[in-house]
């Protein structure tokens, strides 16, 4: 079974397979209507369901009308109109969940409860978000920097703010596409030390640098996320904004980048918190064209966990 629920448990062949895959299935849809299926509709007979136990607004969109160009029926679900995990055993979902669909897409909490549905399940499981990963983000990332720039094997990025969900599948894709990562945040909010530690035996160039300024010379692509995320309890809001201030992203930070770096954000923002309207609306950035790739990249990850 081909569930896909990190980067790094995907060989790189296969990740790049996807890649090339989105590539061809975006180019054969320019000018299009929305509604057009994708030929031969490789989705046809099959039922997506899609599990939200947080908000989202990409992530639910991007999958409904993926599942539906490709010619599949998508199922919107809420986990709080379900018995997930309250009341029923993830296991129970997953093996019911499973005599009804072909798929399942699951945004939750814990990576547990991922990882619990994926055991159970007899169908294919995607990693729609949890508390510690993104993978579907970062492959639509990829994506739209291999666009732009080519590869990105052996290009510089840089991470600003929380070492969060988003950041983690950052690097767990340096790992296999080997670019070197640098994180740039306040020691509280450092990568698990677990992680930072496994950056040496998987052989890629991982460094900390808590000078926004030194840290941002010679990168080729910029990403930073939301100070808070939805995991995260809203108590933390006030500290957190003193701890990230000093790694904004802003005009003058980016003024010491190269002319060309990419700015990358996954959305939602916080406008002029973590990154200001003028770098998210400047030349540098790509942020619709990341939220635009999702659904690109997510049609080529289920046709992915589908194949033989
Ligand atoms: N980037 C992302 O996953 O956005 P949503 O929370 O809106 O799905
Ligand atoms: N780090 C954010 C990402 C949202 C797509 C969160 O988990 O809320």
């Amino acid at each position: 079974m081909k569930h896909f629920l990190n980067i790094n448990e995907i060989s790189i062949r296969d990740l790049k397979g996807i890649l090339e895959q989105a590539k061809k299935m975006k180019g054969a849809r320019i000018g299009l209507a929305k509604g057009t299926y994708d030929e031969g509709k490789p989705l046809s007979q099959h039922i997506v369901a899609l599990v939200f136990e947080k908000p989202s607004t990409r992530t639910r969109t991007s999958f409904d009308v993926g599942v539906r160009q490709l010619g599949g029926q998508p199922m919107l679900l809420s986990g709080a109109e379900m018995h997930l995990g309250q009341g029923e055993t993830i296991s129970d979902t997953a093996q019911v969940l499973s005599r009804y669909v072909d798929l399942i897409m699951l945004r939750t909490y814990e990576s547990k409860t991922l990882y619990e549905m994926a055991k159970y399940s007899t169908v294919p499981v995607i990693n729609g978000l949890t508390n510690d990963s993104h993978p579907c983000q970062i492959m639509a990332d990829i994506m739209t920097f291999e666009e732009k720039r080519g590869t990105i094997e052996g290009k510089k990025v840089v991470w600003f703010g929380d070492g969060n969900n988003v950041f983690n599948s950052f690097f767990q894709a340096a790992g296999k596409f080997n670019f070197s990562l640098i994180f740039s945040g306040p020691k509280e909010l450092d990568p698990p030390s677990n992680l930072v530690k496994k950056a040496n035996s998987l052989g890629f160039d991982f460094k900390i640098d808590r000078d926004p300024i030194s840290a941002i010379k010679g990168a080729d692509l910029i990403a930073t996320d939301t100070w808070v995320s939805m995991h995260d309890s809203p108590e933390v809001k006030q500290v957190r904004h003193n701890q990230l201030k000093a790694f904004q992203v802003n005009e003058e930070l980016m003024s010491n980048a190269k002319k060309d770096a990419l700015f990358m954000h996954c959305l939602p923002a916080h406008r002029n918190e973590e990154a200001t309207s003028a770098v998210m609306d400047g030349q540098n950035s790509v942020i619709f064209d990341e939220a635009e790739n999702r659904l690109h990249v997510q049609k080529a990850i289920m046709r992915w966990c589908l194949s033989k």
